[in-house]
């Protein structure tokens, strides 16, 4: 067989292969019964439940072990373990933080010790995992020293901490039970319910056919053992594979309970309502619990508590005027139950509470309970804290906020120019052209198709002479061949995760047989990024950056189609222990790499992972994977990409278009109109599916993506400003209602209608079929304008208004009150609009003021770190408007740098005001600016037949970087 024969058996097995993946589904992924641990913790809290007061939780703090110093206090809890009154010792440390959280950890003495027998003669760790803060947290973890002992007797102790001292934790010692309360009130309860369960190492004890007696204990310790059901604590099988468990059994779990709180946010990644269902059965909830367990789901469905790729293990609950919340820091499978039940009246939850409390139960399989608890009180408060803990998502490449274009896959490098071209020729805007698998030889990463991608470096100059970047796919698989240079290296320095028997790992993925480079490792990360140096991977330049596919990671023939549990990693650690946080360091390393590819090249990385885990948004942006060409899977993509916004990781969106199958012309008009408005906007499709570039639609299509994309790339300053908030405090790009209006609870569960940062644009996609017109939500008792006729609608709080959306339009109003910025000249990409001048619009609220703000800089490099930025405040009273520094520096205390001496000579263009008071009716104004003053011509239109009135000034020629005022009187 020739090479080429050779490669198309090889590409029809893999198609064989992809097929059969295609049809994976539910049932090739663990339902909570099937995952040991899972069923064992619902078991037992199902007993709780069911003996309800009769319940005693065995784990008891020792009052005498309780000590507590500069904000820290330690404690060991016994649990008892048997009916002989047996105990083993659980190290507490509960951690109170300057930043008004608390975080509980609790380990195992005798593993934490070593102390145990590892079974199948296995050499991995034998302490609980501790390192996965290594991984995830970068700060916030100043301790609170003012916190302080405000109780104490031989039952329980109270810490009270907090800024205002207004927090406390009750820690009850008989059973534990931690009560976190806010001026008075319990918010968040631990064990209430009693389900706190760390299962202790054990060893097996293994029956021996001997006569009687003849093995010492053994028949003691069976017999007070009978009671238990040992069948998953030790190998279990699923799918046909058996995972060994050499530590058995060793899931924590614990009950959270939220005393008050209706609604609960966040967890991801799941399909479904933003709002999170309950899991225990009943009318409209689910069955299972939310799963986290980041899975490569072919074909995944909708509604669904099922794993996706990535997870976030924080979660928020939400009443009314109140946000509290939980990180609970694992990196091993983990389950969440949710139900609501009626709230008890409870002299400890003082004032408002809600009717309704929320009880999780929070079930890993393995690792060290690690839980931050966050008390509030806003949704805002949340997000910063978190981001303090976990780090804010990275100043994105300002390309990157811009248009991708990708698919599975552009067939050569001419096709890659052709569509460069079309694109131009049908004047759509766009950023960046991305490669697939296809691009490679052979599926070997850091190669190029020597038939079709003849000139790499050619087709990456075509695409710099456009100001236009290329990303290519690099997988964590490597494939399995000797002679091929990465294979080799990677063999040779020994940087691949291990089989159980401690050979390396092989397993299946797109090249045929693999090893799994191990981005635990050190020396891997350093290896990885001497591979993208410009010497080493020939035919990249500067404008290619990289996609992060397949990091869960994805193998085809392994059990749930990822790694066995018992792989191991750098460290001696089992794959078990950190699978949630895989995908997170191969993203590191990649992100490393392009921070590295050349000497004194300081620019930001760009780097797209589909597997995450909390951190991941330090490193760049995420989509929710394999979707379909389906309305319901347009409307899904709204509530996961808000929840991405809420759980830290904005930078967020989903296949544009859908992955699998062949959308229909409407269905590619609303998914453009949607993607518009996704923090991170790309048109992807499958190796199957048809062609879909925008021009390739015709008539009226081609013009309606065209406009939905020139209105990205208009307003894209405000969408940077907004990735910025995102960069400083956390913010979500996109914003949900509860996030952005907390007291108005008849908007908490909506989730089909999304904030655009602080700009007060209020967008509802469309996302059905042959629907005109949406009704949308009011939050507020704001004046609402459309955005494109500036008819001032007549909203009222809580309720809906009815918009109408032909197929051409996206229903999209802009609240008043808000200032935002955009570029109004259509160009081929953000690069070519770096230095045009802006258009401010401003929405006139309903006592006549607006504020907005914007943030800019060079879009590429860390100078911003050092003060190369323009931040502007912009403010409209009656009196007229100023621009003024956001954070009132004085322009001369920084030394201009290229870009920002650049920006001298870009300006405001035109100022609209939509809403504006009759003041602005004249002929011009006075605008004074570096001590000039000048007269710019205002057009104003009366309000008329439903729309607003309005006034265009322009041209006010104001730089933008400075300062300047508009004087009505
Ligand atoms: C799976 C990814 O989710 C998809 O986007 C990609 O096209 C294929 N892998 C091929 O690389």
């Amino acid at each position: 067989m020739g090479l080429r024969a050779a490669r198309s058996a090889w590409t029809g097995l893999l198609v064989v292969l992809a097929l059969l993946m295609s049809s994976v589904k539910e049932h090739d992924f663990k339902k909570c019964d099937q995952s040991g641990f899972c069923k064992r913790n619902r078991a037992y809290a199902d007993t709780a439940t069911a003996e309800s007061s009769r319940w005693q939780s065995p784990y008891n703090v020792q009052p005498a072990s309780v000590s507590f110093k500069d904000g820290q206090l330690h404690a060991v809890i016994k649990k008892t373990i048997n009916n002989n009154g047996d105990t083993v010792n659980l190290p507490i440390t509960v951690s109170f933080l300057q930043s008004g959280n608390a975080r509980v950890t609790v380990d195992e003495e005798r593993r934490q010790k070593q102390d145990i027998e590892l079974r199948h003669d296995s050499k991995i760790r034998k302490e609980r995992y501790n390192e996965a803060g290594d991984w995830v947290l970068v700060g916030g973890l100043e301790l609170d020293k003012n916190a302080k002992i405000s109780h104490q007797d031989d039952t329980q102790i109270n810490i009270q901490y907090g800024k205002d001292g207004n927090l406390e934790a009750a820690i009850k010692y008989s059973p534990l039970v931690i009560d976190f309360r806010r001026a008075g009130a319990s918010h968040v309860r631990f064990n209430d319910r009693g389900f706190l369960n760390m299962e202790h190492w054990r060893p097996k004890i293994e029956k021996i056919e001997k006569p009687e007696g003849e093995v010492e204990g053994q028949e003691a310790a069976l017999e007070e053992r009978s009671a238990e059901d040992e069948s998953t604590w030790w190998e279990e099988t699923f799918g046909g594979n058996t995972d060994s468990k050499p530590r058995g059994p060793e899931s924590l779990a614990l009950d959270i309970s939220f005393l008050g709180y209706e609604h609960v946010f966040g967890i991801p990644e799941h399909t479904g309502s933003l709002s999170l269902k309950q899991t225990r059965g009943g009318n409209g909830n689910h069955d299972e619990p939310y799963r986290m367990y980041n899975s490569d789901v072919f074909e995944y469905i909708l509604d669904s508590p099922m794993t996706l790729y990535g997870s976030i293990p924080f979660m928020q609950a939400h009443r009314k005027d109140s946000t509290v919340g939980v990180f609970w820091l694992n990196a091993a499978e983990t389950w969440v139950d949710i139900v609501k039940s009626k709230a008890a009246s409870n002299p400890l939850t003082l004032g408002k509470t809600g009717k309704i409390n929320t009880e999780t139960h929070w079930i890993s399989e393995s690792g060290l309970l690690d839980v931050f608890v966050f008390l509030g009180p806003t949704p805002q408060d949340l997000t910063r804290t978190y981001g303090e803990l976990t780090g804010y998502s990275a100043m994105p490449q300002e390309f990157a906020v811009g248009y991708h274009q990708c698919r599975w896959n552009y067939i050569s490098d001419d096709d890659v120019k052709d569509v460069d071209r079309k694109m131009d020729k049908f004047k759509i805007p766009y950023d960046v052209i991305w490669l697939d698998i296809e691009y490679l030889d052979d599926r070997k990463y850091f190669t190029w198709d020597p038939h079709s991608f003849t000139d790499p470096t050619g087709m990456g100059k075509q695409l710099e002479d456009h100001s236009r970047q290329l990303v290519v796919i690099i997988d964590p698989h490597i494939k399995k061949l000797e002679g091929y240079p990465i294979y080799d290296q990677l063999s040779s320095q020994d940087l691949a995760v291990y089989d159980k028997e401690g050979k390396v790992y092989e397993g299946w993925c797109w090249p045929g047989s693999s090893n799994w480079i191990d981005c635990f490792n050190p020396k891997a990360i350093e290896w990885w990024k001497s591979l993208y140096k410009y010497d080493n991977f020939k035919g990249t330049l500067e404008n290619t950056f990289i996609w992060n596919d397949m990091n869960e990671p994805s193998v085809f023939n392994g059990p749930e189609t990822t790694m066995p549990k018992d792989n191991i990693h750098f460290g001696q650690w089992e794959h078990r222990d950190v699978h949630n946080i895989n995908g997170l360091t191969f993203h590191n390393a990649t992100f490393q790499a392009l921070k590295t590819r050349k000497k004194g090249e300081l620019r930001r990385p760009f780097v797209l992972t589909r597997s995450f885990y909390s951190g991941s948004q330090r490193l760049g942006a995420m989509w929710t994977g394999d979707n379909q060409a389906t309305w319901e899977h347009l409307a899904a993509s709204i509530p996961m990409v808000l929840n991405q916004g809420i759980s830290g990781f904005p930078f967020a969106g989903a296949d544009v278009g859908g992955f699998f199958g062949n959308p229909s012309k409407d269905l590619m008009a609303r998914w453009y109109q949607a993607g518009a408005f996704y923090p991170f906007f790309r048109g992807h499709a499958h190796i199957d599916s048809r062609r879909r570039e925008p021009y390739l639609l015709g008539e009226p299509y081609t013009g309606i993506l065209t406009q939905a994309l020139r209105l990205r790339y208009a307003l894209l300053p405000s969408w940077y400003t907004a990735f910025f908030h995102a960069n400083r405090d956390g913010s979500p790009i996109v914003r949900p209602m509860y996030w952005t209006h907390p007291s108005e609870e008849s908007g908490f569960a909506v989730d089909d209608q999304l904030f655009v940062g602080s700009t007060g644009i209020l967008v509802k996609p469309i996302v059905e079929e042959n629907r005109f017109s949406t009704d949308i939500f009011i939050p507020d008792n704001e004046v609402y304008y459309d955005y494109t006729t500036y008819n001032k609608l007549s909203t009222q709080q809580g309720k809906r208004i009815t918009v109408a959306a032909a197929i051409d339009q996206i229903p999209m109003l802009m609240r008043g009150g808000h200032v935002f910025a955009r570029r109004d000249i259509p160009r081929r990409s953000s690069k070519a609009m770096r230095f045009d001048d802006y258009t401010l619009v401003v929405t006139v609220s309903k006592t006549g003021a607006a504020e907005g703000e914007l943030y800019a800089d060079d879009g590429d490099s860390f100078e911003h770190e050092k003060g190369q930025y323009i931040y502007r405040r912009f403010s409209l009273t009656m009196d007229g408007m100023t621009s003024t520094d956001a954070e009132g520096r004085n322009a001369k205390s920084v030394k201009a740098g290229e870009w920002l001496k650049a920006q001298s000579q870009v300006h405001v263009d035109k100022i609209i005001i939509v809403g504006a008071s009759a003041a602005w009716n004249r002929k011009e104004v006075e605008i004074e600016s570096e001590g000039k003053t000048r007269s710019v011509q205002v057009d104003y239109h009366a309000e008329s037949s439903g729309q607003a009135a309005f006034a265009v000034v322009g041209r006010v020629g104001a730089k933008i970087g400075s300062d300047w005022k508009i004087t009505l009187a």
